[in-house]
């Protein structure tokens, strides 16, 4: 095999030995520095164990541990004869770090997922052979006449499918009319706000819940009305009493983002109860509905909306890959044309993705994909519970939703969960601190972690371990 380049031996170790960390956390964290700020580069080779050995004096067990762990994160890759090297897939994360400080509302995302990042599905296990075939074949049947522009509202073909999808899955009867292709949930929540909301509506969003809906809505100023969410989901009365007429309320029922609750039947009714009531309308974020470990995936919150106030927003960020940008609106019929009108002249989404997805449906590897999906995220979840069951403090809850793509823990009251996310992010570790996605509710700090990149028993025994280092990090002295 072809080594890639000469092992580099990075200039700017710093190991201290009066240090009270250990020598293969500090040997970790240089190593972990270099790669992150790009001083040593994607397939770049490292040292061998006996070169680093010698030239650092430290003892070769020392230097396989931090070896391995950095292995197990991702960071490094073991090529047996070829030596180590610098994971090929790794973007130096320094332009991230640049750029949260010109936009601190907005956290920029990595392009590459970082550790325990929340949102990003399993990337390794995505069937890109299978995806490449079906762009090749969709690409071989591009007649002139699809080289045209698309239909407004999207490919008929991936609409259909999606009906039919939703109508097994969701239990949401539609038809391909109602539906409109959006880029994303993001595109659909532009879209509905555009077409429903003026300045100064009042909108129910849930406490604590999804970040960038909040930041979207507060660029168009709308009155953002903070409705509580408990374990039975957002408090529906809570909403009423706060604002009866609200022009629009956005929840996320099936599991609610981020605290992982269903919105009981009871609740359901009454919001819809409600809209009817007050003509309102209810925008429901079904992102990752899929993913439920316990039971069937409860059935959306539109397939009980027989007043046709619910715009159902899903998307394929989760189930298939968030690169995609593609997502799609079911609307009521009455809505459709003020929606259309609103939208671009023409569809913002590419046809070559709408047809690959159509066909990725159409031939069944879509229902196929999801099920081994949830399979292998059951799995993963359950190395990292188990993981943390052995070595969490009492002090620390881990708690477990019944479904979606995250874990959390519950901290003592004297911590501060932002405090430890940012120093996480410091070194390239994606943490939620859950006081981020409060607006005015409050509860204990808490950290909120993805599990899904989780590739092994052991690689979740040593990912447990990092986690718990960050956790208990003391605060840095002024
Ligand atoms: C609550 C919630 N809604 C929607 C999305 C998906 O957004 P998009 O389809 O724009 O990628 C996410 C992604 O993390 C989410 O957490």
């Amino acid at each position: 095999m072809k080594t890639n380049k000469s092992a580099t031996f990075p200039s700017n170790f710093h190991l201290d030995r009066q240090n009270s960390q250990p020598l293969y956390r500090q040997l970790y964290q240089s190593f972990r520095d270099a790669i992150t700020q790009g001083v040593l580069r994607p397939g770049e080779r490292i040292p061998s164990i006996r070169n680093l050995s010698s030239e650092l004096g430290l003892a070769r067990g020392t230097i396989e541990t931090a070896i391995a762990i950095l292995t197990a994160e991702g960071y490094l890759l073991t090529n047996g004869q070829a030596g180590t090297t610098v994971a090929p897939s790794l973007i130096p994360q320094t332009a991230t770090v640049a750029l949260q400080h010109e936009a601190p509302s907005a956290p920029s995302l990595p392009t590459a997922p970082l550790l325990f990042q929340m949102g990003v599905p399993a990337l390794d296990a995505f069937p890109r052979k299978l995806w490449a075939r079906l762009g090749a074949r969709q690409l071989r049947k591009m007649q002139p006449v699809d080289m045209s522009y698309l239909d407004i509202q999207g490919s008929l073909s991936l609409r259909k499918s999606i009906a039919s999808y939703l109508s097994v899955s969701r239990g949401i009867r539609c038809s391909a009319e109602q539906i409109i292709i959006t880029a994303g949930y993001s595109g659909a929540l532009d879209l509905v706000s555009r077409t429903l909301l003026q300045q100064d509506d009042s909108v129910w969003l849930e406490d604590p819940g999804y970040p960038p809906t909040k930041r979207l809505l507060m660029t168009r100023k709308i009155k953002l009305i903070s409705v509580p969410v408990d374990q039975y989901g957002a408090d529906v009365a809570t909403g009423i009493a706060l604002s009866p007429d609200a022009r629009l309320a956005i929840v996320s029922p099936a599991n609610q983002s981020p605290l992982g609750v269903s919105l009981t039947l009871e609740r359901r009714i009454a919001l819809l109860e409600w809209a009817d009531r007050e003509q309102s309308w209810i925008l429901e974020d079904d992102y990752d509905a899929e993913f439920r470990y316990d039971a069937k995936p409860l059935p959306a919150l539109k397939a009980l909306d027989n007043r046709q106030r619910v715009l159902y927003a899903g998307t394929f960020s989760k189930v298939l890959f968030p690169a995609l940008r593609l997502g799609y609106l079911v609307v009521p019929p009455d809505l459709l044309p003020r929606l259309l009108h609103t939208s671009q002249m023409h569809t913002p989404c590419p046809s070559l993705s709408q047809s690959i997805v159509a066909d990725f449906m159409d031939s069944g590897h879509f229902s196929r994909h999801i099920k081994k999906m949830r399979g292998l995220y059951a799995i993963r979840r359950q190395w990292m519970i188990e993981a943390l069951n052995k070595i969490l403090p009492v002090e620390f809850s881990l708690l477990i939703p019944k479904g979606g793509m995250h874990l959390s823990i519950a901290l003592p009251t004297t911590y501060s969960d932002r405090y430890i996310a940012d120093e996480a992010r410091k070194e390239a570790i994606s943490l939620e601190p859950l006081s981020r996605w409060r607006s005015h509710t409050e509860g204990l700090p808490t950290i909120i972690f993805s599990f899904i990149n989780i590739t092994s028993q052991e690689n979740a025994a040593v990912m447990a371990e990092r986690l718990l280092s960050l956790l208990i990090k003391p605060p840095a002295l002024d």
